[in-house]
């Protein structure tokens, strides 16, 4: 795994734009995995500004979405299909058709989760894949407790997530209870992972994650078993990591 810690907010989603968008240049009909929550916006807005520029072309780029709020309708703005369209298709002029969510409303969630295996794997796999991580330390939607061997499904939101997520909803109870998600064994098939993480909330969960044993308890210890993961952090997200120092020399080394 590589750690990247950089100073601000800023250069996190700067740098980790630069690695997506170089990937995808050099795949210009590449897979995108595509995260939601906050975490990601600045890396969105940065290769939005890429593609405005003409220095980045991603209509022939397809996406996936990790995962998808189960109990509300595609028109409510925080479906996690309105929030890709809104912040990913739309400013990073993808090709709709070619941008895919887990549909959590159909009748049948389990064949709905298979069918999206299916999709991906028609796509050839994730070339690229974004990621946040929760403060409880979970990828996509899989909490603390899910397999690493899982793959897309249906599953209960932790009170933790909801709890966090309670600022994009009016009130907490809005926050869906269900959602569907990628697992974790089909995020680690994905060819290079890109997680990012700002601010001290997340220092512990990262901590876990990094340095701590691979556990399901914390689902994002599973990057350990990748790869092509890389980390980047600002320095209050790096807070309680015990080898910064190290992680910031072999940076150095690999930029000069
Ligand atoms: C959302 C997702 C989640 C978030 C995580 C962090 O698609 O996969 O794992 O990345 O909950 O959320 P934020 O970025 O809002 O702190």
């Amino acid at each position: 795994m590589e750690l990247i810690i950089l100073p601000t907010a800023d250069d996190v989603a700067r740098v980790a734009a630069d690695r997506i968008a170089g990937a995808l240049r050099k795949k210009p009909h590449g897979v995108l995995g595509l995260a939601t929550g906050s975490s990601p916006l600045a890396i969105y807005r940065e290769l939005a500004r890429q593609v405005e520029s003409d220095l980045l072309d991603l209509s022939g780029v397809s996406g996936f979405a990790l995962d998808e709020y189960v109990g509300i309708p595609e028109t409510n703005e925080q479906s996690y299909a309105a929030v890709i369209a809104r912040e990913v298709t739309g400013p990073l002029r993808m090709d709709p058709e070619l941008v895919h969510v887990p549909n959590g409303r159909a009748d049948d969630l389990s064949a709905a989760c298979d069918d999206y295996e299916k999709e991906m794997a028609a796509c050839g796999g994730v070339d690229v894949q974004i990621l946040g991580i929760g403060g409880n330390g979970h990828i996509g939607f899989n909490e603390p407790g899910s397999s690493f061997a899982s793959r897309t499904r249906h599953k209960v939101l932790a009170p933790q997530t909801r709890a966090d997520n309670a600022r994009f909803f009016d009130s907490p109870a809005d926050v869906p209870t269900q959602c569907l998600t990628q697992g974790i064994g089909t995020i680690l098939e994905a060819a290079e992972l890109v997680l990012v993480a700002q601010g001290e909330a997340k220092a512990s969960a990262v901590a876990a994650a990094v340095e701590g044993p691979l556990t399901s308890m914390c689902p994002a210890s599973a990057l350990q078993l990748h790869r092509r993961a890389t980390v980047i952090v600002d320095e209050a997200a790096a807070a309680l990591l015990k080898l910064s120092d190290y992680y910031s020399l072999a940076f150095e080394v690999s930029q000069s």
